[in-house]
């Protein structure tokens, strides 16, 4: 996507051909800055730190990191070290062990010195699928915003939660992607962004991403969803997600649930959003066997803002003594959501559904 009229991607390779660019998404939207990772640690502390976030993202970093450590040590033993620091970063989203897995299979056969340019290679190719991936996914869900806009006037207005834009994929973004395709087809849409505390990424991220592309949004708490569907102000609701089972449950940022909950109240449609590799084959229940990352409890009583000066400060926004807890994900039963928009369709969220679009991964 363009910021300025000039396409970006959140990760590139640089034109040495060896370290990685990433934008520091750490520091939007008060900053806009670049960071370039040359080594294997660089690479983990930029997912674990979320200078890079998003499922889609955080597998195509890892991708790049396997290369940077390829670079600094092209052994079996450090092929596996990787693949271990890599995957502790971040514990939810499977798009991570997807990527690292697919790595190490394509190198481990291979001679240690054609492991660096065949591991560049196919982290370059990973990001490529994923920019289609998400295109396609675009395409399915602009029908379901063109289905709408064909029976009323006015905008279609579409809530969302968390950023699930292009900043947390390789380009698109899922549950942006159709809604960035039905505005530059003409189609009028309007955005409703939870704000998505503790790390404000609806406010900070989806925000950013939509004001850059000219798509009509308003930045609402979190709380306030609930309250817009009961008054008929909320069409359907596009979510991300960064691990989906086999039956179609749907693990996503905290407060997903929710949503959900007040759609299904309401007779709002819930569609969640995902790349194939979004999908964790060997799991079948999504409330008792996906690790939810518990990250650390600064988040929830601390918020970073643009002071009236300029500066980006940190506030305390919890009474001093006490105690936070900062579970990062829910998991949204697969009976609550509408529907689940893939490259290759739209599925029902059931096991039935999801074998039915992609029978070879069912399998
Ligand atoms: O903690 P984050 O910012 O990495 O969480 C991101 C989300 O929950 C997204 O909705 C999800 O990864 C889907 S991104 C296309």
């Amino acid at each position: 996507m363009k910021i300025n009229g000039k396409p970006w991607r959140p990760v590139w390779l640089e034109n040495d051909g060896w370290a990685v660019g990433i934008i520091d998404q750490t520091r939007l939207p008060f900053a806009f800055e670049t960071l370039r990772l040359e080594n294997l640690d660089q690479a983990a502390h930029a997912i674990s730190a979320m200078q890079v976030r998003g499922a889609p993202l955080i597998g195509a970093t890892a991708a790049f990191g396997m290369a940077l450590a390829m670079r600094q040590n092209a052994s079996d033993p450090n092929l596996g070290a990787a693949y271990d620091r890599l995957l502790r970063t971040r514990p939810t989203a499977i798009n991570l062990k997807w990527a690292l897995d697919d790595m190490r299979q394509r190198l481990a056969p291979i001679a240690p010195n054609e492991r660096v340019p065949a591991a560049n290679a196919r982290a370059a190719q990973i990001v490529e699928e994923d920019v289609e991936i998400n295109r396609m996914i675009g395409v399915h869900g602009l029908d379901l915003i063109r289905q709408i806009a064909a029976k009323k006037d006015g905008p279609v207005n579409i809530l969302t939660h968390c950023n699930a834009g292009w900043l947390a994929t390789c380009d698109w973004g899922t549950a942006t992607s159709p809604i960035y395709q039905a505005h530059d087809a003409g189609i009028p849409v309007h955005v409703w962004v939870d704000e998505t505390r503790p790390r404000n990424q609806g406010g900070h991220l989806t925000a950013w991403e939509l004001m850059n592309h000219g798509v009509p949004h308003t930045v609402i708490v979190d709380n306030a969803g609930g309250h817009l569907m009961q008054r008929g102000e909320v069409d359907l609701c596009f979510t991300g997600t960064d691990r989906t089972t086999a039956t179609g449950d749907v693990c996503n940022k905290i407060g997903t649930y929710l949503k959900a909950l007040a759609a299904q109240d309401n007779g709002v449609p819930f569609y969640v959003c995902l790349p194939s590799p979004t999908i964790d084959w060997t799991v079948r229940d999504g409330i008792a066997e996906i690790p939810i990352e518990e990250r650390n409890a600064a988040e929830v009583t601390n918020v970073a803002g643009l002071a009236e000066n300029g500066a980006v400060v940190q506030a305390r926004v919890v009474s001093p003594g006490s105690s936070a807890a900062n579970p990062a994900f829910d998991v949204t039963p697969a009976r609550l959501v509408t529907g689940l928009v893939t490259e290759r369709g739209v599925a029902e969220a059931t096991a039935e559904g999801l074998a039915g679009l992609f029978p070879e991964k069912a399998a």
